[in-house]
Parts: C-alpha cells; structure tokens; sequence
C-alpha cells in the first residue's frame, strides 16, 4: 500500500513509495525481503524523493548507545538508527568530548559513514574504529575497520563497493580521553575560554545563522559538494576571481567553496516553484512547497549551467537523488 515520503524526508516533496518497513532490530534484517528496488535510509537529511517510488524504503531505526572506558580513549558503539546530534549532546553531557565540531550535523548515526560526514574542519573519519555491516546477500554480520571504510571527502566504500550491498548497523566511534580541540574555522579562534562546550555553542550558532533547521523550513543541507579542482585550475581562476576561497587538497588539488561560486553567479534568492537558493547561503536549496521533482531537476541544472559558464566548474550534486526507481545522478549539458 503506497506511503507518504513527504516526513521520511526532510526536503519534504510530496512523494510516495509502494512499500515501507522499519527495522527496530537486527533479527528483522535476516527475514527482510531486499528484492529490488529498495532504498535504505536513516533519517532523510540527505536524501530526496524526487517523484513516487516503486520500492520498499528501508529506514533503519534501532536504538542503542554502549561506552566502554579503554586506557587512552572511549570506545562508543551506536546502534544506526540513534540520532546523531543526540549522541554528540549526551556524549558532551558525560565528559566524552571529541565530536563537539559536528554538532547539530542532521540524521542518524548510521547514514553518518556513508558520506563521512563532516563539519568546522572535522571529519566523522576521524574517529571511526570500526563499522558493522549487514550483507544483504549473505545474511551476514561483517565488520570493517577504518581504513576498509576508504573514507574520503563526503564518500565512503559505502557509495561505491558496497551501495545497495549492505546495510550499517553499528558505529564504532574511539575518543581520546585527551580533548583535541580543532579550532581552525574562523568562528571558533574568537572563543575566550576555549572548552568542549564553548566549541560546541559556537557551533551551533554558526550553524544555526546560516543553515536552515530542516525540520522548520524543509532542506537536505548542503545541495553540492565543493568542487575539487587542480592547483592549475585554480591558479588561473583566481586570476580573474581573486576573492575564490580556497583550501589546500592534498599536493595537487585544491577545495572550492561552492557556495560562493552559486552566490556570485547571482542566484543567492533564485526560485523555481517553491524551490529556492537560500539567501544565507548559496550552498543549501529550501522548499517552500507546492514544489515537485521537476522543479528540483530543473533548479540542479539551472545552477549547474551557471556555475559551468561562468567558472569552468560543473558541480556534483552531494544529496542523493531517488527516482521512480533508484538512485538518480543529475548533470547539466555544459554548452548553453
Ligand atoms: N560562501 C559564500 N556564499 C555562500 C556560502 C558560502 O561566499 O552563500 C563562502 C563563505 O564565505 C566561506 C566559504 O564559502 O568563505 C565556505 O562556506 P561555509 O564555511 O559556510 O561552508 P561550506 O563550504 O559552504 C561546508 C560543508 C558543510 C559544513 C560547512 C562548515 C560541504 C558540501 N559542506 O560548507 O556541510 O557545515 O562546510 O564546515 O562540504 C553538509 O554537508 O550538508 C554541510 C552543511
């Protein structure tokens, strides 16, 4: 019987899909059917609906946090379905610090590995012991480690080896009993007693000055990713847009700021239906409503044309995009 996608969500189109199962626990994972299509999700903080889907969608929803006191460090294992802002928060209410710079990061902890995900110069890698699997064609439990993850830049074995392949269950997270305070981002060298919890407050109000809370105002957070370009590139685009902030990559690369690359392309504001590009920061797209698929499309192409006309650029989409019947890559035609 078809479902509202709409609060499964939280760009909050009006889709539906054929089918919806909620694991509460793993034993549900050996006799769940995995008969394409299915889409697992967490939370849908960074996943779009874009029209009715034919599936199953899979939302995993198991709960559980264990911590276990090592000689250096904490070991923090977390069921997939637990709230990942929640875990930060409780974690920092228990003198476990560590991951204070990705707080408010929207969605669950078991999406978290997927796309690393990552905030104020911290990645979710960096902390990461080990990561516990379902595999869907085996009915097995696996677990890999750190480096078997091949955690990069919002990516993860998870979106490649292993998409539509398995399904986290458990996070492994180690923290320092040593606090590490990462204190690179602008905001965050400006704090006069620099603890967890300071970090923590100036986070959230860095985010929350500029990123809308998806659950008021319906986004997936930042709709690109920034650009990795070679020092070549940039050099010659910095010629003639001096101002391009810029972050070194690795030796021959380095990261762009989309959202400055939407911005000066004029479409801070820019509408199609009830879709927008937030006036705060170009990098996040917000829905109004009464908005559809096509008008997403249609807004992904739009800003992607602009961006490649004018900086060479073509962006990636970093949300994932669902079709009728699985995942979708949207690019623009470079050529006006
Ligand atoms: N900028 C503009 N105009 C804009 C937006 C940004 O000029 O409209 C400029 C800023 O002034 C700044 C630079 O671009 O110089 C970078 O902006 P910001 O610090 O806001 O971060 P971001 O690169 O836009 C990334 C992550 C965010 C993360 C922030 C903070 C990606 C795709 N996004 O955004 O992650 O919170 O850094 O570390 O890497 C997410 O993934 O959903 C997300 C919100």
């Amino acid at each position: 019987m078809a479902h509202s996608l709409q609060t499964l969500h939280t760009f909050a189109l009006t889709s539906q899909c054929q089918q919806f199962v909620k694991i509460n626990n793993l034993e549900q994972l050996k006799t769940q059917s995995f008969k394409p299509p299915f889409c697992l999700l967490g939370e849908g903080s960074n996943t779009v609906f874009l029209n009715d889907y034919t599936g199953t969608v899979i939302k995993m929803a198991t709960q559980g946090v264990q911590i276990k006191e090592r000689a250096n460090d904490y070991l923090i294992s977390v069921a997939a379905g637990e709230n990942w802002h929640q875990l930060v928060s409780e974690l920092l209410a228990k003198n476990i610090p560590g991951l204070e710079n990705l707080a408010l990061i929207p969605g669950t902890v078991g999406a978290a590995p997927v796309q690393n995900i990552g905030a104020y110069g911290v990645e979710l890698a960096k902390f990461v012991e080990s990561v516990e699997y379902f595999d869907i064609a085996n009915k097995t439990f696996n677990t890999l480690n750190n480096a078997q993850c091949e955690f990069g830049y919002r990516d993860s074995i998870f979106k490649h080896a292993l998409k539509n392949k398995a399904v986290i269950t458990t996070v492994h997270l180690a923290l320092p009993k040593e606090w590490q305070p990462v204190l690179s981002y602008g905001p965050l060298q400006q704090l006069a007693a620099v603890t967890p919890q300071a970090v923590f407050e100036q986070v959230i109000a860095t985010r929350n000055s500029k990123l809308p809370n998806p659950y008021t105002l319906p986004n997936a957070g930042s709709f690109f990713k920034n650009p990795i370009i070679t020092n070549q590139c940039l050099a010659a685009l910095l010629t003639t847009f001096a101002d391009l902030p810029h972050y070194k990559h690795g030796a021959k690369h380095h990261k762009v700021a989309a959202g400055w690359l939407i911005e000066q392309a004029g479409l801070k504001g820019y509408r199609i239906a009830g879709i927008e590009v937030h006036k705060q920061q170009a990098l996040v797209l917000v829905n109004y409503g009464q908005s559809q698929g096509s008008d997403l499309i249609a807004m992904i192409k739009h800003i992607q044309h602009s961006v490649f006309s004018r900086y060479n650029i073509m962006l990636e989409h970093e949300v994932r995009l669902i079709n009728n019947s699985s995942e979708c890559h949207i690019t623009a035609e470079p050529t006006p």
